[in-house]
């Protein structure tokens, strides 16, 4: 059988919303509008040339039951967390965490040389591993392989396989790829796409034809199922995010930075946050 197009299911604009302590970002996954693509559950894009848009923060919060990866591209974020980790992530650094039964975290968002911007997506997790562990993984840029194909096309692999190259973030129930994709002007990025995932695109520089759908920045676009998806580009680059994972299929009860199954399960989460019990040693 041929390998089949992924055609545009829905193209969303993000919405602008005020979060943490006062932190202005565009979300476009988690809204009225696009409450999740299975298993992905929020997609905020944080970044401006004014601080007072950010310097106030996430000060210390919970989570339960899902993952949150957050990806810079500019500036940096000063995290600690509940189970001992704590540091400074830069330009082009990934953190990968894993809330599972219970974690605090602070995310403090800083410039370097003026600019300040990335990315947070939220994981679901299956509701068998909701309550386990929770794990840290920070992988600075430097680990994070390149993609350079001969056509200039540039693809940073944060998580996945591409032209057999792996990405370093591994072991996640979503079998997710995340990408980061510069596409040179006049020229189609072809990404192959396991069938039966989930998969969206999400344009943040320039401008795309996805399927026959122009598309200017920023845009999420969802994708049908298939086999492959083309980025094309005409007369300037653009760069993306290309993110995929296999949908988990499970109901979703979600309030604030808990998302679990059952609405008796947010309940048992507001409960252990209030008697102290939220945080296991
Ligand atoms: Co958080």
């Amino acid at each position: 059988m041929a390998a089949q197009l992924r055609n545009v299911a829905s193209v969303v604009v993000p919405q602008a919303v005020i979060e943490g302590a006062g932190v202005r970002l565009k979300r476009s996954i988690g809204t009225g509008t696009l409450n999740y693509v299975d298993p992905f559950l929020l997609l905020d894009h944080f970044g401006s040339d004014d601080p007072r848009d950010y310097l106030a923060g996430f000060p210390m919060h919970p989570h339960r039951g899902i993952e949150t990866v957050t990806y810079m591209l500019a500036g940096e974020v000063t995290h600690k967390d509940s189970i001992g980790n704590s540091g400074t992530i830069g330009p082009g650094d990934v953190q990968w965490m894993t809330s599972g039964r219970g974690i605090m975290h602070e995310e403090m968002p800083r410039p370097r040389e003026g600019r300040m911007e990335g990315f947070q997506l939220w994981v679901n997790m299956p509701a068998k591993l909701k309550m386990t562990q929770p794990r840290y993984q920070e992988i600075a840029a430097g680990q994070i392989p390149e993609v350079r194909r001969e056509d200039g096309t540039i693809i940073r692999v944060i998580a996945g396989t591409v032209d057999g190259v792996c990405g370093p973030v591994v072991d996640i129930m979503a079998n997710p790829t995340y990408l980061d994709v510069f596409v040179p002007a006049n020229h189609t990025a072809s990404l192959a796409i396991e069938r039966g995932q989930d998969a969206f695109v999400y344009l943040f520089e320039g401008q795309a034809v996805l399927a026959t759908q122009a598309v200017p920045n920023p845009r999420l676009v969802v994708l049908e199922d298939g086999d492959y998806v083309d980025v094309r580009t005409e007369n300037e680059p653009a760069r993306c995010l290309f993110v995929s994972g296999m949908p988990l299929h499970e109901p979703i009860a979600r309030y604030g930075p808990f998302v679990m199954n059952t609405q008796g399960e947010i309940q048992q989460a507001l409960s252990d946050l209030r008697n102290g019990t939220f945080i296991q040693p």
